[in-house]
């Protein structure tokens, strides 16, 4: 450890010459039109009186931090080399972050940074960094910096110009097996068919299947023209005083993600019905591709969710054109069959535009991958087509085909929850949860490499 001047026991030296110009360094600009600071900034904490009365008294915080584009606030609690960072000031730093309802905290002395998400009435430490010395400021900001850019919320795009190979069983159970480790997932449901939708157990699905005659049938269907759903948060976003959680709904399988695993995990949907049309979606006028993408930003869903899931219509239309500009990453699922392979080209050559029109910010490929695969030697021979004829672009674990999928999307259950009553499912539900384990790493690194 360096020896350090004793300016560095004043908090508005360490301010100046630490947190501040990290904060700037870290890519959080004081005023900027992305992001802004608040210095002591106030919040409202309870104290008990002796007589065990409660009262209400003001702290102040040395900054909250507004990341808009991220969509991410956080405090920031500054000790110093004499009163470090200690016990009592994280437990401090918990209660401002409870009654400020803010996500996150960094608590920074000279020598030390510690990260704090506050969920579920507790404040867990993500990461710490040991500060070998507070003169050299890039080390601190690349630290905070790198923190973020794994908290922002990831969009991912099932996408391909097939109908029927299976992208909404990977929507629904990429959705599943990412909320049973306790991600937030937001499932964007593209498709008019509103499979997506209906297998999450939102639009009615129940009563649908209870409706015993085809008037009953058409009832159903007229009443969800009332409820607000995708094409309407499209339209409404940019209008005062929206609030997303009229039109996302929680799913049918967030009671049993809550009982079974105990985390904070979900996934909600945004729907769609056969509302969801080229033709509404391209009434929104200009920039009507670009819809998903800004109402995802500007609504502050990524302090909701931790991935977001979008199912994409089998075409290249407005409709699904949205769905792309709005994911980051791109899945493309193709069957091993020769047409399925030509079929892939074009959403490859699609999602590679789109990456390069917007510096790589969206359109990522993360792989192609292999669906309803058989045991017969025609699979095994377009499967090492597949890698030689797009050999940038990697093969994501495959998913064989099986009659459980079928029985599981019937009870609208992902598999890993149905293989549970049914153990000839495992083997396949165990291709999901592979399948989606390496999708997130394949991000991760991803995002690594790209924070360096
Ligand atoms: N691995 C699989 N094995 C057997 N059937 C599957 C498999 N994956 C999907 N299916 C079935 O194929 C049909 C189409 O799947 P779906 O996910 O709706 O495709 P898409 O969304 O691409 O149109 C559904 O009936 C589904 O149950
Ligand atoms: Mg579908």
């Amino acid at each position: 450890m360096v020896q350090l001047s004793s300016d560095w026991n004043n908090e508005a030296y360490v301010s100046l010459h630490l947190v501040q110009p990290m904060l700037e360094m870290a890519g959080l600009p004081r005023k900027s039109s992305y992001s802004h600071w608040i210095p002591e900034f106030k919040v409202k904490v309870p104290k008990l009186t002796a007589n065990s009365q409660i009262v209400w008294t003001q702290k102040e915080v040395d900054f909250l931090v507004e990341d808009l584009s991220r969509y991410i606030n956080f405090l920031v609690e500054i000790k110093t080399a004499k009163t470090r960072l200690d016990a009592a000031a994280r437990i401090q730093l918990e209660t401002y972050l409870k009654y400020s309802n803010t996500r996150f905290g960094i608590l920074i002395d000279p020598f030390l940074v510690e990260i704090y998400e506050y969920t579920q009435g507790l404040a867990t430490l993500k990461c710490k960094h040991n500060i070998e010395n507070p003169e050299q400021v890039q080390p601190v900001a690349n630290f905070v910096r790198n923190f973020l850019e794994t908290v922002k919320m990831r969009t991912i795009a099932i996408y391909t110009a097939k109908g029927g190979v299976g992208k909404t069983t990977l929507v629904v159970n990429i959705a599943y097996e990412l909320a049973k480790i306790g991600n937030r997932v937001l499932v964007v449901d593209l498709d008019e068919q509103a499979n997506a939708s209906l297998s999450l157990g939102v639009n009615k699905a129940d009563e649908l299947d209870n409706a015993t005659n085809l008037k009953e049938f058409v009832q159903i269907l007229d009443s969800l023209k009332e409820r607000k759903e995708l094409i309407n948060f499209l339209k409404e976003y940019d209008q005062p005083g929206f609030k997303p959680n009229e039109y996302i709904q929680p799913s049918a399988l967030n009671k049993i993600l809550s009982l079974h695993n105990q985390t904070n995990g979900k996934i909600d949907v945004l729907p769609s019905s056969y509302q969801t049309t080229d033709s509404s979606i391209l009434s929104l006028g200009l920039y009507c591709n670009k819809k998903l993408d800004n109402a995802l930003r500007k609504t502050g869903l990524s302090k909701e969710y931790d991935y977001v899931i979008i199912d994409t219509p089998p075409s290249l239309t407005a409709v699904s054109q949205n769905g792309l500009l709005a994911a980051q990453y791109i899945i493309i699922p193709s069957q091993m069959e020769y047409f399925s392979v030509y079929a892939i080209r074009r959403p490859i050559k699609n999602a590679e535009e789109i990456h390069d029109d917007t510096d790589g910010r969206r359109g990522n490929i993360l792989g192609i991958i292999p669906m309803m695969v058989e045991n017969v030697n025609l699979h095994t021979t377009i499967k090492s087509l597949v890698s030689k004829v797009f050999k940038d672009i990697p093969l994501l674990p495959e998913i064989k085909r099986a009659t459980a999928v079928g029985q599981a999307s019937h009870e609208r259950k992902p598999l890993s929850l149905f293989a549970e009553q049914n153990r000839g499912a495992s083997s396949v539900a165990t291709q999901f949860s592979n399948l989606t384990k390496q999708i997130v790493k394949q991000i991760d690194h991803l995002e690594r490499n790209s924070s360096k």
